[in-house]
């Protein structure tokens, strides 16, 4: 599971609360008794309430976190079936969950429907209701496509696409799984905070006047790397350590740092950029087995009328750690991460005593409002954040400004050849300067 801050704090979180109190704080309990939004005949509907059968594709680290979430969420759901590229990824996520005393009877996945492959979201979402998405993100926009064709509802992680073409692709599905009334509830997960929430609704209400500057800063350590073996191909080599392969995960200004982009376009009222000028490179990270994406990225945003966004990501081992947004308006400075505001209005959030587990919120969010036949579309802001991580890789790759029509414009394909345990190059790492805009 990728160790960034926020996923330490859900385990925390998480501890604290117990799944009563969850449900109790969401609501949840009293939206059980509508059904008319369940997708497909699937679900079973002689059943009061129907079961929604679970499909988890990607079994790592956030796909047993969003397991967990959507059992507690909602008492009448099961895992039923799941995928991942690798067999060994799925016997040991289900072994580990299988444990748990607390989903006993609530895990239900034979070998039959376990299934292995780059194919795997397509059979895992032939047998569920609700398809958990938290594999590898460059297959995000196939798994998405299936699913609505399937009319599936889904819990989406971030990043949604690693390229503009994927990024195309993913945007049209949500928009055809908003017009088939299918839930996609994103994994940006500080929208279901809700002390987030309420900071930003001071912001809009004026308490910070007119906003001329936003500070975002994802600067943290390193992450994970699972080894190489000689029996493994490069593709396999690749995908077990996925995160360090633009094509893969997108780059860690998308992968991880995203949360602060997101935070800055939600903090913008999901207004997109004019265009980005960004930096960047790999200084320490600089050993082979580290594939192609950069330590470290900085961008000036331009949002228009004077408005900046200055961004900073850096995965450097034993050096600073910020992770922090801070927006500076005309009549004050609004702390996003602490929740306070400081200036002509001095405001702080104070927690009313419920549990405030961000991860837990979306999928009670998700599940109550797949009850209540009002299904949660966030496809369009996962797509928008998404953008704005992937303009600031193509503007620091290249050393060129990017606008945001250019980067949703853009042709670079970074999909493997063929979807195969083969070889697949890698490809050199930009060079600012000499690596062209595609
Ligand atoms: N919202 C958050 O706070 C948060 C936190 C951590 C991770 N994430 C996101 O969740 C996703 C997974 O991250 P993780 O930390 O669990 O990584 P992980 O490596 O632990 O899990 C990813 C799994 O996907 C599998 N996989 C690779 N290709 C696949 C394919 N084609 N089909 C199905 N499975 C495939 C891998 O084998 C692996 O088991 C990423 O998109 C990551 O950015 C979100």
């Amino acid at each position: 599971m990728t160790q960034s801050p926020i996923d330490s704090s859900s385990d925390e979180l998480r501890a604290g609360a117990s799944r009563r109190q969850v449900l109790r704080a969401a609501g949840v309990a009293t939206a059980l008794g509508a059904t008319s939004a369940i997708a497909g005949a699937s679900a079973r509907q002689d059943e009061d309430p129907p079961t929604l059968r679970l499909g988890l594709v990607g079994c790592g680290g956030r796909g047993g976190g969003a397991v967990r979430d959507a059992l507690r969420a909602d008492p009448n759901t099961k895992l039923v079936a799941m995928g991942d590229a690798f067999d060994d990824r799925i016997s040991s996520k289900l072994a580990e969950l299988n444990a748990e005393e607390e989903f006993k009877g609530r895990i239900d996945v034979p070998s039959e429907r376990a299934f292995a492959g780059f194919d795997c979201h397509e059979k895992v979402t032939d047998n569920c209701d609700v398809v958990l998405m938290a594999s590898t993100p460059h297959f995000r926009p196939a798994q998405v496509e299936y699913a609505v064709k399937a009319g599936k509802h889904m819990f989406v992680e971030k990043p949604v696409a690693t390229d503009a073409p994927g990024l195309r692709r993913i945007w049209a599905a949500c928009d055809e799984a908003k017009e088939k009334n299918l839930a996609v509830v994103s994994g940006l997960c500080y929208r279901y905070q809700n002390a987030k929430r309420a900071t930003i609704e001071k912001i809009r209400e004026g308490a910070i006047g007119d906003i001329k500057a936003i500070e975002c800063s994802y600067d943290t350590g390193g992450l994970w790397h699972r080894g190489q073996k000689p029996e493994w191909s490069e593709m396999e080599t690749q995908l077990r350590n996925w995160l360090y392969y633009t094509w893969a995960s997108g780059d860690h200004i998308a992968e991880q740092a995203i949360h602060n982009l997101d935070k800055m376009i939600w903090t913008m009222d999901d207004k997109p950029p004019l265009s980005v000028k960004a930096n960047g490179g790999r200084i320490v990270r600089t050993d082979p087995k580290y594939g192609n994406i950069y330590d470290h990225f900085s961008a000036v945003y331009d949002f228009g009328d004077g408005v900046k966004g200055f961004f900073s990501c850096r995965q450097i081992p034993g050096a600073f750690r910020d992770v922090s947004d801070h927006a500076y308006g005309t009549k004050g400075i609004a702390h996003l991460q602490s929740h306070r505001i400081e200036g002509e209005t001095n405001w702080r959030y104070r927690n009313p005593g419920v549990p405030d587990n961000m991860y837990q919120n979306e999928h009670n969010e998700l599940f109550a409002s797949i009850r209540a036949g009002e299904p949660i579309h966030n496809g369009d802001y996962m797509c928008r954040a998404t953008l704005l991580a992937l303009m600031g890789r193509m503007s620091a790759y290249t050393g060129q400004e990017i606008s945001w029509n250019q980067a949703l414009e853009s042709k670079e394909d970074l999909a493997p050849k063929s979807y195969d345990f083969g070889d697949n190059p890698v490809k050199a790492v930009a060079q600012p300067g000499i690596t062209p805009f595609v």
